[in-house]
């Protein structure tokens, strides 16, 4: 008998929806190709040779332990030296509010199984990481989108959302925000808004997940006070990783949220994977222990800088005029904003294809509609010279497609 495999299934398993960023991988990250697509770290900044030294140190000093299962909450040392981190940061924590998971993205997943019945509105930033919502649909939420502008989500528009549910009788448990450089539009959220936001959710008594992985990679200075530092009633939920400071490959990250909420995510955690990796739990505190990540960070700032700093620089140069983008203060993204009068971004997309430079489309960036003009650049992955080869492609491209033969400001400098 043939198996169908439909009837296979859990419901649950319907709302699951692949991440379009992940289908057109093959596309986009062909050798041929430059890819401001991807929102991986640069791999050359990798520290592979510190990693092999320390390693190798590890395995001589405690290979058992580190080859060994460890504890489902984590490394007792690495949640201390992170709880202290986070109190450096003016948040109250401890090791014991700190669990450690299998990068952030296991975080959202335990969180949404944890806190999302089907059905329930889930606050989201418009537009929002796929990742996020892809963990909130699956347990059955639906996102309902708040725009941003360059200061973040705007708490006005927030809680007229919150007025609009409410008289439908619905009423949203969580708000779910990358704070710092937000991925895709590189926002960062000012201090007024996220204690105006933090506000909102005292009144309307919902929790917040600050999800917070490019927050140390600031170019301009620090970032404003985390939701968590500022928050006085343990409504907030905090995510943490070493993907962007490290490397992902480690698949290491950290949730800091209040007692009885954690207890759950220990229980659901331990049904999951049982623990995360100690090799990579014990790898990352070494590195911290010994001062070497700060110092990494600051190396990847100024490096991630000046890849910024150039591609906003070509998109100055060899974009038309007409085509509006982000300045982020840090992160790896930049949102592009096409005129209504242009092409979908998807069409641009192909073209670009063709003369093998890619970008990721606005679409799935939303959930309830729109981006269809929008796209979002990474500057992270690609070297100089394709950063400068490839936006001056791609402003060629744009500016033929638009009538003029060579854009405005490439013409004059
Ligand atoms: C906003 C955001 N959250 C979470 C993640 C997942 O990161 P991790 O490697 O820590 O699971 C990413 C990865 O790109 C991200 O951009």
């Amino acid at each position: 008998m043939t198996i169908n495999w439909r009837e296979q299934f859990a419901q649950r398993v319907g709302r699951i929806t692949g991440s379009q960023i992940r289908s057109f991988f093959q596309l986009t990250e062909r050798p041929e190709v430059i890819s401001f697509a991807g929102g991986f770290p640069g791999s050359s900044f990798f520290p592979s040779q510190d990693l092999s030294r320390v390693l190798a140190e590890m395995m001589e000093e405690e290979g058992r332990a580190a080859l060994q299962y460890g504890p489902t909450e984590g490394n007792y040392e690495l949640r201390a030296y992170l709880a202290y981190k986070m109190r450096r940061e003016g948040a109250r924590c401890e090791a014991e509010d700190v669990i450690i998971t299998n990068g952030s993205q296991q975080g959202l997943d335990l969180l949404s199984r944890i806190l999302v019945n089907p059905g329930e509105p889930v606050l989201v930033e418009e537009p929002a990481y796929i990742g996020g919502m892809g963990a909130l649909r699956s347990c059955g939420g639906v996102p309902v989108g708040v725009p941003m502008d360059a200061e973040g989500v705007d708490p006005q528009r927030m809680k007229n959302k919150l007025i609009a549910l409410e008289r439908e009788g619905k009423k949203p448990k969580l708000f779910y925000t990358v704070p710092n450089f937000q991925n895709p539009t590189g926002y960062t959220t000012s201090l007024e808004r996220r204690r105006a936001i933090l506000e909102l959710a005292s009144h309307y008594n919902f929790l917040i997940i600050e999800d917070n992985p490019y927050g140390a990679l600031s170019y301009e200075g620090p970032v404003p006070p985390s939701y968590k530092s500022l928050d006085r009633e343990g409504r907030v939920i905090y995510l943490g990783s070493f993907s962007k400071i490290f490397v992902p490959g480690i698949r290491i990250g950290w949730m800091a949220a209040p007692a009885p909420l954690l207890e759950k995510v220990v229980l659901l955690k331990q049904t999951a994977d049982l623990c995360s990796n100690s090799l990579g739990q014990r790898l990352a505190y070494r590195l911290s222990q010994e001062g070497y990540l700060d110092e990494h960070v600051r190396r990847l700032v100024s490096l991630y800088r000046e890849k910024r700093d150039l591609m906003l620089y070509c998109m100055e140069r060899f974009f038309p005029e007409e085509i509006g983008f982000t300045r982020p203060k840090g992160g790896f993204f930049i949102w592009v904003t096409f005129p209504g009068c242009y092409p979908e971004a998807k069409e641009l997309l192909n073209k670009a294809l063709e003369q093998r430079v890619a970008f990721v489309h606005g679409e799935g960036f939303f959930y309830n509609g729109g981006g269809s003009h929008c796209a979002r650049f990474s500057f992270s992955q690609a070297g100089k010279e394709d950063i400068y080869r490839g936006i001056q492609r791609l402003g060629d491209l744009f500016a033929r497609l638009t009538g003029e033969r060579v854009p405005a400001k490439a013409a004059q400098g």
